[in-house]
């Protein structure tokens, strides 16, 4: 059985069922079998296999100030060591966390530009890997305070959470052609005959793993409540991330778009062939079988946001951020939402955001008007489209925090 929908072209599209064909009635038992082939299917076609034979090696804790941001913080730097058959790297661990009595909860995610891009404080190292990286790239080494406005640590801490950060071009450089001197480079061939291999969103979601095991070496952190968190490229990570590891207690995509939270099949401005030519190295290679051809992917991305359930996900997007599709991100949640249901919680609905007299009990109802902006939808699968561009901004955070303030208590 194929879920039917209308595009807001109005051309159809028809997405790859949540469930078997085999007729039986849905229950939690028949998804979680369901679950680990689609999770199979999406390591097969898109990402590729996750390696087994990684382990987090050690963690160190370099620095640990107790009077960060003004007094209100905890901040503390660790080394953690990556290991994998055929070697080990070093990844820097940076987090900010409001003092408390009791291990809080944490967001933990990836940054774009070093983990002293993310913060004003002079003395949170500035990675090794500056140099290298901007060479790679061409471009000047990112500078301190540069990326203060994507991590908020005032306002995450004030809530009562705490925030873990690595930089993604630490584990692995962001261009094609590095995956040897990076994470990948840790493990041989794939470990499976006829397991494609790993893209780099793959080897920078297993980081994510490992900074999770990291934190259980944190004790201001509360590792059963580690919500993964992403922009973009980081945000199809983050996704990734918690689809695989069960340990996340949550996940937060924000604007992760094609590759992340929308629908290959909403045809938005990115499409597999668009993103296969700029970012190969992302996927596995056989992604790239389906350029031209998203309607025959075996998965889609509303799959891959049930794939989380029942755990608290919630999907952000913007209004003038057609690259990351936003109306594609509202329908991967709203086609995920039975399986949130099935565990006895809300998604989103056409009711959420359809207007009053809307005829909801029938297909019809699949043309659900544009999510109206700054009104956050669902409960554990929760949408939310901000006004303005693709970033990741201090708004994004008010409503990600409002969302988890719903599912984790926090003592802030
Ligand atoms: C590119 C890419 C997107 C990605 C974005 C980002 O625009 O094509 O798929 O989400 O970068 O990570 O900022």
């Amino acid at each position: 059985m194929k879920a039917a929908g209308v595009s807001e072209s109005g051309a159809p599209y028809d997405l790859p069922s949540l469930w078997e064909a085999d007729g039986a009635a849905p229950s939690i038992a028949r998804w979680e079998r369901r679950r680990e082939r689609i999770r199979e299917s999406f390591a097969n076609a898109v990402y590729g296999h996750t390696p087994t034979g990684g382990r987090l090696d050690d963690v160190t804790v370099v620095s640990r100030r107790a009077d960060a941001l003004g007094g209100s913080a905890i901040r503390i730097e660790a080394d953690l060591i990556l290991a994998g058959p055929l070697g080990v790297r070093r990844a820097s661990l940076l987090v900010y966390a409001p003092v408390s009595d009791t291990p809080v909860p944490a967001f933990l995610g990836l940054n774009f530009w070093g983990n002293h891009a993310t913060t004003t404080d002079t003395d949170v190292r500035r990675s090794d890997a500056v140099e290298a990286v901007a060479k790679a790239h061409g471009s000047p080494p990112t500078e301190r305070g540069s990326d203060t406005r994507a991590w908020p640590y005032p306002l995450i801490n004030g809530r009562g959470y705490a925030v873990a950060t690595i930089w993604y071009e630490e584990l692995e450089i962001d261009l094609p052609g590095y995956a040897d001197t990076g994470v990948r480079g840790l493990f041989g061939a794939p470990s499976g005959l006829g397991q494609p291999a790993w893209g780099a969103i793959g080897a920078w979601a297993w980081s994510l793993s490992r900074a999770l095991d990291a934190l259980g070496a944190i004790d201001e952190i509360d590792q059963t409540a580690v919500i993964a968190v992403g922009h973009s490229r980081l945000g199809k990570t983050a996704l990734w991330a918690a689809a695989q590891d069960t340990r996340f207690a949550g996940v937060v995509s924000n604007e992760s778009g094609c590759g992340g939270a929308s629908l290959f099949r909403h045809v938005g401005v990115e499409d597999i062939r668009v993103i296969t030519t700029a970012r190969p190295h992302w996927f596995t290679p056989r992604f790239a079988e389906y350029r031209g051809a998203d309607h025959l992917l075996p998965v889609d991305q509303h799959q891959l946001v049930a794939l989380v359930a029942p755990r608290p996900t919630h999907v952000a997007s913007a209004t003038d951020d057609p690259g990351a599709d936003p109306y594609g991100e509202f329908l991967s949640t709203l086609h995920a939402t039975p399986i949130f249901e099935l565990y006895g919680s809300a998604g989103t609905a056409p009711t959420d955001l359809a207007p009053p007299g809307a005829d909801l009990a029938t297909e019809h109802a699949l043309r659900v008007p544009y999510p109206t902006p700054g009104v956050r939808v669902g409960e554990r699968l929760s949408y939310h489209l901000r006004e303005g561009r693709h970033a990741m901004v201090e708004e994004d955070w008010r409503h990600v925090l409002d969302f988890a303030d719903q599912h984790w208590t926090n003592t802030g």
